[in-house]
């Protein structure tokens, strides 16, 4: 599977997505969120700007956090998820959050002002990353945090090279394009930061075990995943065909959980801009550096 972002429809993938990706995003990605929310220094009244937002699990999270007094920003090139992100804000009565359609490609230098800009498996979409997180940082205000989540190398095992493998067999070369491998090597992830001029961020590395609760648990997964990109592309008898493989190996193997390996990094603002850029390592976790 090579890193090229060429052939991957962002629009189609997630736009038919969306509504799988909710629930995917609360029941099986939500941790991502949660995890990234135990290193965020949220007060009350603080400005969150939320990239790549999908159906909101961040903007969700850091709006209850911030509180009515504090103002949260949702920024998504597709409008099916601001659409969600807004409804399930409304239905909280969570009247901080304002949701926009915005592209990481194309981002207007910031103002310096928010607390915290997050953004969670989105960066790996950007055209020019080194650019994009260059602009992300240009929003943080001067004591304020900048958070990455991209998804690890081990996304999925054991079943994820199973899934592959089936889908060779059925349409040899598909899957060449699968975007979040571009930041799955956490030093990748941490040069472009530096080269962004992000300084003091802190990469780790960590592998979560998901409950798997049956084979069949296995393809909402993909349904709630860029997979489905994979799936669109192998048609309705050949998805079929990989669905049953898959189904298979997993009760075959008595396989109960899945791995999902994430990336993340967190960078404060610092008040002065002098000196290099230095990047630490957390300690006591999986860290990359
Ligand atoms: C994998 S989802 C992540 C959603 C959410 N942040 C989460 O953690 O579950 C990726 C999101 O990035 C959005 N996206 C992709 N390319 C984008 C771009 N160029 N500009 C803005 N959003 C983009 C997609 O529409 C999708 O909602």
């Amino acid at each position: 599977m090579s890193k090229d972002l060429e052939g991957f429809d962002t629009l189609t993938t997630y736009s038919s997505a969306s509504s799988d990706y909710l629930v995917a995003a609360e029941e099986f990605w939500g941790f991502v969120s949660d995890d990234t929310m135990s290193q965020l220094h949220l007060r009350p009244g603080n400005r969150v700007l939320d990239f790549c937002c999908g159906p909101g699990p961040m903007t969700i999270r850091t709006a209850e956090r911030v509180g009515p007094t504090g103002y949260v920003e949702s920024v998504d090139i597709l409008d099916e998820m601001l659409d969600i992100t807004r409804r399930r804000a409304a239905e909280r009565g969570l009247r901080q959050v304002t949701v926009r359609h915005g592209d990481i490609d194309t981002l207007p230098p910031g103002d310096g002002s928010f607390d915290v800009v997050n953004c969670s498996l989105g960066i790996y979409f950007a055209k020019d990353m080194v650019s994009t997180l260059s602009s992300f940082w240009s929003y943080v205000r001067p004591g304020g945090q900048l958070a990455i989540t991209t998804i690890g190398r081990r996304l999925f095992e054991p079943v994820l090279p199973v899934f592959f493998e089936a889908c060779e067999a059925e349409r040899p070369g598909i899957g060449t394009y699968l975007p979040w491998t571009r930041t799955e090597d956490p030093d990748v992830l941490g040069s472009l930061l530096d080269e962004a001029g992000v300084s003091g961020a802190v990469v780790s590395t960590r592998d979560t075990p998901m409950p798997l609760a049956t084979p069949e648990a296995w393809w909402p997964v993909v349904h709630g995943s860029g997979l489905r990109s994979l799936e669109a592309e192998l048609g309705t008898v050949a998805e079929a065909r990989v669905r049953r493989r898959c189904e298979e190996w997993i009760a075959e193997h008595r396989v109960t959980e899945i791995n999902v390996g994430t990336v993340r990094a967190v960078a404060t603002r610092t008040e002065s801009v002098s000196g290099s850029p230095e990047r630490r390592a957390s300690e006591g976790e999986n860290s990359a550096q």
